[in-house]
Order: C-alpha cells, then sequence, then structure tokens
C-alpha cells in the first residue's frame, strides 16, 4: 500500500473573533465556566463569508505553498458538514473559484472525521496510480448551526477552512475508520423542508416526534456527555487499532494531532495511550471545535512552524457526528 506526501499546505480563518466574554454577553456564562471544562478562550466567526469562500482561500493558500498550477490539480475531495448548498457538491464550487478545472470533484459528510475519511479515500484513488494528485479541503462554518441560545453547546464552535495538496508516496501509510450509527442522536442538525409538497402525508412518527426539538429545527443538537464519553474511548481506540496494524509501538510516534473537540478529552485519550503533551497537538484555545477542519488547520499552523519534519511518524485521531471515528498514522 501506498503512502502520502504533502506538496502543500494552508487554512484560512475568519477575522472576527468570539472570545468568551462576548458569550457571557449573551448567555448566563463566564471565561470561569468554559475554559476550565473545555480548554477554549476564543473561537473565530465568518461574520460576512459563505462557506465555500472560506475552503477557496485554504485551498488557494495550499496551492501557493505547493507552486502548484490549480489545472494540474487531478481531484478535489471537500470535507464539510456545515455546506452551503444542497446541490452543488462544495467542491465543484471550490473548483471554480481557484481555477482547477481539470479536477474531478466531490464531497464527504463524516462531520469532525472528516478530513481523515478524505485523506482515507484520497489515498485510495491516489493508490491505483490513475491520479497523480489530490486536493483535500475541510471547511466549515459551524455558526450556520450553532443555536445561540443554548450555552452547552454554542461555546464550542467556531469557522475555518483547511487543505493540503498531496500525491503517492513509498513511505509508511495505515488508517481505521469506525461508525456506530446506534449512538447518531448524541449529535445531529437536520435538514429542514418545507413541507408544501401537494401529496404528502404524515411525516415518519419517529423521524417528527423524536428529533424535532421545538423551535431548534435549523439548528445542531447534543447530548454533551454522551459524545464526550464516546470521545475518549473512540479516539484511544483508532490510534491503537492503526498502530496494532502496522506493528507501531504508539511511543514511537512523534506527534499526533487531534481532533479538537474539548482539551479534556483530548487530554484523557492521550494520557489513556500513554502519549505525552509534548508530542499532542492542540489549538483549541484559540480556535475553539472547527469540526474536519481542525486537523488540517492544525496541520498547516505545524508546517509554517517548521515543526514537521521529513521522516516524521504523524498520527491524525478524531470523532464527530454519526458517531463516526477514525485515525491515520503515516511517515512524511
Ligand atoms: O466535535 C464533537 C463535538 N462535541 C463535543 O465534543 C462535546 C463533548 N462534550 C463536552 O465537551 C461537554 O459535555 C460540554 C462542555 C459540552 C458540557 O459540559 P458538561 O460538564 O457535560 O455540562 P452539562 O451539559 O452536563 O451541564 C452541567 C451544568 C448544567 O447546569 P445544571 O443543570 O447542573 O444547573 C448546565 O446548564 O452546566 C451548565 N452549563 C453551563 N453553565 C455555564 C452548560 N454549559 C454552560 C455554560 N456556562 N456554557
Amino acid at each position: 500500500m501506498s503512502g502520502i506526501e504533502f506538496l502543500g499546505t494552508g487554512s484560512y480563518v475568519p477575522e472576527f473573533v468570539a472570545d468568551n466574554d462576548k458569550f457571557s454577553e449573551i448567555l448566563d456564562t463566564s471565561d470561569e465556566w468554559i475554559f476550565p471544562r473545555t480548554g477554549i478562550k476564543q473561537r473565530h466567526i465568518a461574520t460576512d463569508k459563505p462557506n465555500y469562500y472560506m475552503g477557496a482561500q485554504a485551498a488557494k493558500r495550499a496551492l501557493e505553498s505547493a507552486k502548484f498550477n490549480p489545472e494540474d490539480v487531478n481531484l478535489i475531495i471537500v470535507s464539510t458538514c456545515t455546506p452551503d448548498f444542497f446541490y452543488p457538491a462544495m467542491s465543484c464550487l471550490i473548483q471554480k473559484l481557484i481555477g482547477a478545472k481539470n479536477a474531478a470533484c466531490f464531497d464527504v459528510n463524516s462531520a469532525c472525521t472528516g478530513f481523515i475519511t478524505s485523506m482515507d479515500i484520497a489515498q485510495k484513488f491516489l493508490d491505483t496510480g490513475k491520479y497523480e494528485n489530490v486536493l483535500i479541503v475541510s471547511t466549515e462554518k459551524l455558526s450556520n448551526q450553532t443555536d445561540y441560545t443554548d450555552r452547552a453547546s454554542s461555546i464550542l464552535f467556531g469557522d475555518a477552512a483547511g487543505a493540503v495538496l498531496i500525491k503517492r508516496s513509498d513511505k509508511t501509510y495505515t488508517s481505521f475508520l469506525g461508525a456506530e450509527g446506534d449512538e447518531f442522536e448524541a449529535l445531529y442538525c437536520k435538514v429542514h423542508y418545507h413541507p408544501n409538497c401537494p401529496w404528502f402525508g404524515d411525516i415518519d412518527e419517529y423521524y417528527e416526534h423524536r428529533f424535532d426539538t421545538e423551535g431548534k429545527q435549523n439548528y445542531l443538537v447534543q447530548d454533551g456527555k454522551a459524545v464526550y464519553k464516546f470521545a475518549v474511548n473512540a479516539m484511544a481506540n483508532a490510534v491503537k487499532t492503526a498502530a496494532e496494524q502496522i506493528g507501531l509501538d504508539i511511543s514511537e510516534l512523534d506527534l499526533v494531532i487531534p481532533h479538537q473537540a474539548n482539551l479534556r478529552i483530548i487530554e484523557k485519550a492521550a494520557e489513556n495511550m500513554g502519549i505525552p503533551p509534548e508530542k499532542l497537538f492542540t489549538n483549541i484555545k484559540h480556535m475553539g471545535n472547527v469540526s474536519s477542519a481542525c486537523i488540517p488547520v492544525g496541520l498547516d499552523e505545524m508546517f509554517k512552524a517548521g515543526k514537521i519534519k521529513p521522516s516524521m511518524k504523524i498520527c491524525f485521531v478524531g470523532f464527530g457526528a454519526g458517531l463516526t471515528y477514525g485515525s491515520i498514522i503515516m511517515e512524511v
């Protein structure tokens, strides 16, 4: 099985910052509650830009950093759970904005696990030899789905985009993807339809009564405690399973970039795996949770800081609505 080489990375973080004090102005909450329980001090919100704009900016920056002609991109995979349209796919909008007219395009939605899923799909496409390079863009505008009257969920989320341009390599690569659909009620956001079809009967009772939170049909709904409990075990299991597949001891990893949902989840999972803090990337303090964009934004930060060196063994691990989870271990 072939591996993956990063040709370029890029990210886009909106200018507007909502710190914890801004939330105290609109909700009964405080920095004293939020920071110790989540590790979050602030998040960025795209107040005047659509999601595809953020994705296109991150994509352009990834191509620039690789000095790569957009017309040479073979495939664009966009991961997002906050698309601007039902269709077309966000990847088609981004293709237009960056001028990648020769690329095939599709989107992936495995929520916060989306970057890992997209990388794994891309690896399979590259492995066939038919595709030379793939642009992955993870772009998320959680502010479109956040209920800003719900203090337990609204304080977690922000907006951002990250992108990577990759090609095939002969370095080590392994992955693990999992899902527990039984747990899907722990985190969901319904699509809102106007029932104006003249032939509609009663909507399925299960759907109607079980998932309609009154007045909140358009919002993200979350059972925070259930997600928390799932996440700690899922992250540790995903990394252990991937490491076992290639006979790697977790202590041999040089860097772990986890999904940034809650600092306590990250630290507890890392402790369970025996990963020391100096090998653990976090940026949740200034970014909050930006769903599938967390990992590529973090990766871009680490590349820009010169902290990713050839032959390093890095691990991406995440979880999200679904509930989905997954990990990748690869040599850079
Ligand atoms: O990408 C995946 C996304 N989701 C996650 O990763 C979520 C994981 N879960 C969590 O991070 C935590 O469950 C939260 C941080 C969301 C919430 O922490 P918690 O300790 O599970 O709080 P809770 O929802 O059980 O609420 C405990 C109390 C409640 O008050 P009462 O009923 O005990 O009086 C809440 O109303 O804390 C209250 N509370 C708050 N108080 C001040 C909840 N949120 C806040 C808040 N400020 N922002």
